[in-house]
C-alpha cells in the first residue's frame, strides 16, 4: 500500500461525502407529507455528520500532500420517498465498507490517527444506515 493509493481512496470517500451532502439537501426539499417531515428531521443531523466527514477528509488529503476532490459523486434521483431511502441505505452501507477498508490501508502506511478516525466514520455511517432502516421498516 502506498501513500498515493491511500490519497486516491480518501478522495473517492470525499467525492461520496460531497454527493451525500447534496443528495440529502435535495431529498429534504423533495420530502412531503408526514413521512417526509420525519425524513427532513432525520437528514438534518446526518448532514452535519457528513459535512464534518468531508471537512476532515479534505484536511487529511492536503496534509498527506494530495489534492482534495471538490466534485460530488453522482447519485440517483428516484421519485418516491421509499426509493430515495433505499438509495440512501445502499450508499451508507457502501460508505461503511469503504471506510473500513481505508482504515486498514491507513494502518498499513502507519497512519494511526487516520485509521482510528476512519473507523469512527464507518461507525457514524453504520448508525445512519440503522436510522434509515428504521424508517424503511415502517413504509
Ligand atoms: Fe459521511
Ligand atoms: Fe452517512
Amino acid at each position: 500500500m502506498t501513500k498515493e493509493q491511500v490519497i486516491q481512496g480518501l478522495n473517492d470517500d470525499l467525492a461520496a461525502e460531497w454527493g451525500t451532502i447534496i443528495r440529502y439537501t435535495y431529498q429534504a426539499a423533495k420530502s412531503f407529507g408526514l413521512p417526509g417531515a420525519e425524513l427532513r428531521e432525520l437528514l438534518k443531523p446526518e448532514l452535519q455528520d457528513e459535512l464534518r466527514h468531508a471537512s476532515f477528509l479534505t484536511d487529511v488529503i492536503v496534509d498527506l500532500g494530495g489534492e482534495p476532490s471538490t466534485s460530488p459523486k453522482r447519485f440517483e434521483k428516484p421519485g418516491t420517498l421509499k426509493e430515495m431511502l433505499e438509495v440512501d441505505l445502499r450508499m451508507e452501507m457502501s460508505d461503511v465498507e469503504n471506510y473500513k477498508m481505508h482504515a486498514e490501508w491507513a494502518n498499513q502506511i502507519g497512519e494511526m490517527e487516520l485509521k482510528v478516525k476512519l473507523e469512527e466514520m464507518a461507525a457514524d455511517e453504520a448508525s445512519h444506515a440503522r436510522e434509515i432502516r428504521r424508517i424503511l421498516k415502517g413504509m
